[in-house]
């Protein structure tokens, strides 16, 4: 399984291929996905320290472009994990004092 390590934060496990927003979620941690995960909000965005897949679907790509963040973040809601990786800490709910959005599909 691979170890997701958020800097300065926790480190989890979570299962190969599944969405990297499901699986901070499912450590326990209140990051925001808020369009529900359909490349729309970016709020689920992170900074790969190290293992940032390569594989980059269009979808992700032009939302990352419109919102000039390209080559800087990722869409958690996009990205699949099959290895280990270091990130920066994701935007959370409850720092912005919002509520998360709806969960996005396995
Ligand atoms: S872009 Fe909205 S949840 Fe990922």
């Amino acid at each position: 399984m691979p170890t997701v390590t958020i800097e300065g934060g926790q480190t989890f496990e979570m299962e190969s291929g599944k969405k990297l927003v499901l699986g901070i979620e499912d450590a326990g941690i209140d990051i925001l996905h808020r369009c529900g995960g359909n490349a729309r909000c970016v709020t689920c965005k992170v900074h790969f320290l190290s293992g940032e897949p390569l594989e980059m679907s269009a979808l992700e790509h032009d939302s990352l472009e419109e919102d000039g963040l390209l080559g800087q973040y990722r869409l958690s809601c996009q990205v699949r994990i099959t290895g280990d990786c270091t990130i920066d800490p994701p935007e959370l709910a409850s720092v912005r004092g919002i509520t998360p959005g709806d969960r996005p599909e396995d």
